[in-house]
């Protein structure tokens, strides 16, 4: 449809509102051959195969998360994906202790694989010739052009912004820098997307798309606790910390370089900013921590989210979700050059 018809269209909803369906269309959208810029995060246990399946659906791309690893968790993933097309996405790190996993997913054909934390480039060429399209995640403008020289078709730009592990660079400026460094690879922005304005904000910095973490944890179809989700909709965007306080309890071996962000809970409040008295600590700690899992206690269990957290307000359907992002953000897109342009 030439542009001028689908902005009459779009700008003259039906009388139920229904409007005129519209794609925002990147590099990205052509690389995955998907409808809409938005990535699901393979968040490890949230991001499971049903979830995943349900954002495929809704036209964005859904990604397993791989985790740390659980072969079994991951094959019941793949099962109830079914024959969605989905991705997959590992923590680089720990792949590499168990590169059999990377066998048993290409087996699946994903579209594609995602990495994140760590050198891409002993798996690079093994996905790459499986057909499936090589994402990697970044926190550095130097990883981005290690990404790039590893042969990544798609580079996620992380700013610290974001729920989970990462590191300290900020989604505004990394976003453009990295894809000043990184030629014609499009670039996807994570950290802190929520809503359509960050969706359409990230398309202004250059990215060709964005990948969203904590706002698909807050969907039903996404694995996790309830209460955590619940938790996810009534913290505001100051109620997360960074730092390193629950690897150590979880001690699941994470480098140096990486923190988490969570939200601020019980536990966080007592040993913020006290690291090494935590480590003298540990075994209490690392009981107490076990027994909080096992009951979900989120007083000291973490829920890990990013400062997107303060724009959930619901818990949506994940088609709802994905719809809503990328009508916000064309709402936007179309009424720009009137609210900001004047000649
Ligand atoms: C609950 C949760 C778990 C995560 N687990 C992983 C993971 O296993 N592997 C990974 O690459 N990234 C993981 N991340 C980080 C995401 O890939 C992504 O960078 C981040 O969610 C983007 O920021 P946002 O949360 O503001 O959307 C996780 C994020 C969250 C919120």
């Amino acid at each position: 449809m030439p542009l001028g018809d689908a902005l009459a269209c779009w700008s003259s909803p039906t009388p139920d509102g229904m409007k005129c369906a519209m794609n925002l269309t990147t590099d990205l959208t052509e690389i995955l051959r998907i409808e809409h810029p938005i990535l699901l995060a393979p968040m490890d246990v949230v991001a499971t195969g049903e979830l995943a399946a349900a954002v495929t659906d809704a036209g964005a791309l859904g990604l397993i998360g791989g985790g740390y690893g659980q072969a079994d968790w991951l094959d019941t993933q793949w099962r109830a994906a079914g024959n969605t097309r989905v991705g997959v996405g590992f923590i680089t790190w720990s792949l590499a202790l168990n590169p059999g996993l990377l066998d048993a997913a290409l087996d699946h054909a994903p579209p594609a694989v995602m990495l994140s934390f760590g050198d891409e480039e002993p798996f690079a060429g093994k996905i790459k010739d499986a057909g499936a399209k090589l994402i990697c995640q970044i926190q550095t403008v130097g990883q981005a052009r290690r990404a790039a020289d590893n042969g990544a078709d798609i580079i996620v730009a992380q700013g610290t912004e974001g729920g989970g592990h990462g590191q300290r660079r900020a989604t505004l400026t990394l976003v453009p820098e990295v894809v000043d460094a990184v030629g014609d690879i499009p670039v996807v922005a994570a950290g802190g997307v929520s809503d359509g304005r960050g969706l359409a904000a990230a398309l202004m910095l250059g990215a060709a798309g964005v990948l969203m973490g904590t706002r698909f944890y807050a969907t039903q179809e996404a694995g996790g606790r309830p209460e955590a989700k619940a938790e996810i909709v009534a913290a505001d965007g100051d109620a997360t910390i960074r730092g390193k306080l629950f690897d150590l309890l979880r001690d699941v071996g994470w480098p140096e370089t990486y923190t988490g962000r969570v939200l601020r809970n019980d536990f966080a409040r007592q040993w913020e900013g006290r690291d090494d008295e935590l480590i003298q600590n540990l075994e209490g700690e690392r009981e107490r921590y076990k027994q909080a899992a096992m009951k979900h206690d989120f007083s000291v269990a973490p829920v890990i989210a990013g400062e997107g957290t303060g724009l959930i307000q619901d818990i949506p359907d994940a088609a709802v979700l994905v719809e809503r992002v990328v009508t916000e953000a064309a709402d936007l897109l179309i009424g720009a050059p009137e609210k900001y342009l004047r000649l």
